[in-house]
């Protein structure tokens, strides 16, 4: 096992610690360009009060409020011209995945003069632009889910080509992040939901698409899976369970700040494949991971069968040792499919309204814009473009 690890965010985490936004960002520069989303900061309050914790610690604020989720390149570009125009010296990201994703390409757009989609690999085609510099970034979660505000990740949508990929890149690992749970109270039972299936899907990738012995990585997988079923039910059945709530935001910020997937080789198929269908249907991301999620688990559990036996024997204490490994792998996909439909997480395609028609363009996309040249996506079983095809059929 061989590899680098790094993580240059300072996480100042617990309830109530948003109460620190003015004084911390008062180190990082003088005038703030606050990046986020349409209504939900404005409704919560939270973004007046942000304006103002940031005002009485002396740094100025300019505010863009356009952000959609599955923020797309051309908003990004208005919003880093804004930036420029003004003399902003750093970026913060308020909201959900969207805001915190779309004020790093921001932070990196409005440094370079560049438009944000050159920097972006859509394909073999065409050589991205270097990342060589980004303002500073802060950001601020309301929203348990993408991990965002502990990795230099973000992942922009070209509306236009509806196509939607990554950028990382270490500069945007953001200086620091409050992670207050509190902030995810008013989080609908929907998102709460979808949100819960993304931080799964962060650490469970992996942990089934590589066949390295990473026994370390596994416990911190299993950890962050139990953790999070055993509260995701309790957030959704109760918004201001703020124990819950704290369990999850905790579970999002580590799932994918790096160490968990660390040495693993393998891929990120699922998030590949849904960002195909949320590029083109507009669905949000942890929805569409809920849909695909247990038709991939199936359809490539028998390339890494014994992960499959350990998921049924760490996640849900089945005795595996009384059973074939067949019997035994099938226990797992099932007793977690068995726990999505009981949580009510368990989603169809045709539930989000989507039918067999762009299937072969979502996988032409997926194989281009993930492929890196190959005719085929990474994977335990690696998945050509009639595999993407067929688990999409699955999830009809
Ligand atoms: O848009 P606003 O008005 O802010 O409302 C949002 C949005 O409608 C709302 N919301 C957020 N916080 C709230 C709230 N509503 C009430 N109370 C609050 N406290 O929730 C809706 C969804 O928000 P969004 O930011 O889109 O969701 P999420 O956090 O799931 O982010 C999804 C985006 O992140 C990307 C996804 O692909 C998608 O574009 N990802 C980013 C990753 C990363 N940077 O590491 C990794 C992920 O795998 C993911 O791909
Ligand atoms: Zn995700």
């Amino acid at each position: 096992m061989k590899f680098q690890w790094a993580n240059t965010t300072r996480v100042i985490f617990g309830v109530g610690e948003i109460e620190r936004l003015g004084e911390e960002s008062a180190r990082i520069g003088k005038h703030a360009m606050i990046v986020t989303g349409k209504s939900s900061t404005k409704k919560t309050g939270l973004l007046d009060k942000a304006v103002k914790l940031l005002n009485d610690s002396g740094v100025k604020t300019m505010i863009f409020d356009k952000i959609e989720p599955n923020p797309r390149a051309a908003t990004i570009d208005k919003a880093a011209s804004i930036v420029g125009n003004n003399g902003c010296d750093f970026v913060i990201g308020l909201g959900g995945g969207s805001a915190m994703d779309a004020s790093k390409a921001v932070a990196v757009a409005a440094s370079v003069g560049s438009k944000i989609w050159d920097h972006i690999y859509s394909g073999p085609d065409k050589t991205p632009l270097d990342v060589t510099s980004a303002l500073p970034i802060v950001t601020v979660p309301t929203l348990a889910a993408t991990g965002s505000e502990a990795n230099g990740g973000a992942v922009i949508t070209n509306w236009k080509t509806k196509e939607k990929a990554p950028l990382i890149h270490p500069l945007m690992f953001p200086r620091f992040s409050i992670v207050d749970p509190a902030l995810t109270t008013t989080v609908s039972r929907d998102y709460t939901a979808d949100g819960g299936v993304d931080i799964i899907s962060h650490v469970m990738e992996s942990y089934f698409s590589c066949t390295d012995y990473t026994p370390l990585q596994d416990r911190f997988s299993e950890g962050v899976i139990r953790t999070v079923m055993d509260h995701l039910p309790r957030a959704m059945a109760n918004g201001d369970d703020i124990e819950a709530r704290t369990q999850l935001s905790w579970c999002s910020t580590v799932a994918l700040c790096g160490i968990v997937n660390s040495g693993r080789s393998g891929g990120f198929p699922l998030h590949w494949m849904e960002h195909a269908v949320s590029a083109h249907y507009d669905i949000s991301h942890g929805r569409g991971l809920a849909i695909l999620m247990p038709h991939l688990m199936r359809y490539t559990a028998e390339t890494n069968p014994d992960k499959y036996v350990q998921f049924a024997r760490n996640i849900f204490f089945a005795d595996t040792n009384t059973m074939s490994r067949d019997d035994a792998v099938d226990a797992g996909i099932a007793m977690f499919e068995e726990w999505m439909k009981k949580t009510g997480v368990y989603f169809t395609l045709s539930d989000v309204g989507i039918d067999s028609e762009k299937f072969e363009t979502m996988a032409d996309d997926i194989i281009r814009l993930y492929g890196h040249g190959n005719d085929f996506i990474p994977n335990a079983r690696p998945l050509y473009k009639k595999d993407i095809i067929r688990i999409f059929e699955m999830a009809l």
